[in-house]
């Protein structure tokens, strides 16, 4: 993936037979990457049928963070559907290239998933957001000022976040807030003043994931479906300085509520 001559779609259908081949599951319907916050919210979604080291699977670069799992899951639901839990995510603020960030992606189209649930644990700007809150994504703002596109890749992202795929959750839980998930480049947190102009600008919710992986999965011909737990309110919003153990913290008080949601949420797609 850091060969610039390398193709990185044909290293993905390289990641999607290692899965096939280590899983002893040929294809996937469903794929749903697993964000701060939502390590836990796959086990209600059906039995899991494999677990594989991320490492273990072409283009997948070792875990950064803690709270951040690597491996990939094939899970079973009970109506049949099979879905590729990806629990390694590699982050823009890693520094390794948006093709490393979106392989991920990538890969689940390649192992023929047609729907793409992202997940992450985000920061409320929206002062109607209370912290352990589920948010759906309604639309985002890439402040990254990079794309997983290379040349002239012209995708169209009007309805990004499947209003199709936004209603079938609304209809799970009729109180689901939705919000326009900003994803900044981090890993530093956001300054007051940015935190400002992300709520002027249309946002409600602050991150460092999504966007991107967003539009790689829209370019791969995937529906998509997003969710950010808002583990904290972001800075200037909340008088208290942010930590990373609050993020984590936030995660396992909420963990019950986002796991059926998302089972659920799951079984009806
Ligand atoms: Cl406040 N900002 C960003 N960018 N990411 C976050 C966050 C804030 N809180 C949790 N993740």
């Amino acid at each position: 993936l850091d060969d610039p001559n390398a193709d990185p779609f044909e290293i993905a259908r390289t990641a999607a037979a290692d899965i096939a081949r280590t899983t002893g599951v040929p294809q996937h319907d469903i794929a749903l990457t697993l964000g701060s916050g939502w390590g836990k919210a796959a086990d209600l979604v059906g039995e899991t049928v494999a677990t594989v080291p991320a490492t273990d699977v072409t283009g997948f670069s070792k875990p950064a963070l803690e709270g951040h799992v690597g491996t990939l899951r094939s899970i079973l639901t009970p109506a049949g559907t099979r879905v590729l839990v990806i629990g390694a995510r590699t982050h823009f603020y890693e520094g390794h290239g948006v093709r490393r960030v979106v392989h991920s992606v990538r890969t689940a189209a390649a192992t023929g998933a047609k729907v793409m649930v992202l997940t992450n644990g985000a920061g409320g700007v929206n002062r109607g957001y209370s912290p352990g809150q589920p948010v759906l994504i309604s639309d985002h703002i890439n402040l990254t000022a990079a794309s997983p596109l290379e040349g002239a890749t012209f995708v169209d992202l009007t309805d990004l976040y499947a209003r199709r795929l936004r209603a079938t959750a609304r209809s799970i839980d009729p109180s689901l807030a939705e919000g326009v998930y900003c994803q900044f480049g981090g890993p530093h947190y956001e300054t007051p003043a940015e935190v400002r102009m992300a709520g002027i600008i249309g946002g409600d919710i602050v991150g460092m994931s999504t966007a991107l992986e967003a539009i790689a999965a829209r370019e791969a011909g995937m529906e998509v479906l997003g969710f950010s737990l808002i583990t904290n309110l972001a800075a200037g919003i909340q008088e208290s300085p942010l930590s990373h153990a609050e993020v984590l913290e936030a995660g396992r008080t909420a963990e019950p509520v986002i796991s059926q949601l998302l089972a659920r949420v799951v079984a009806a797609l």
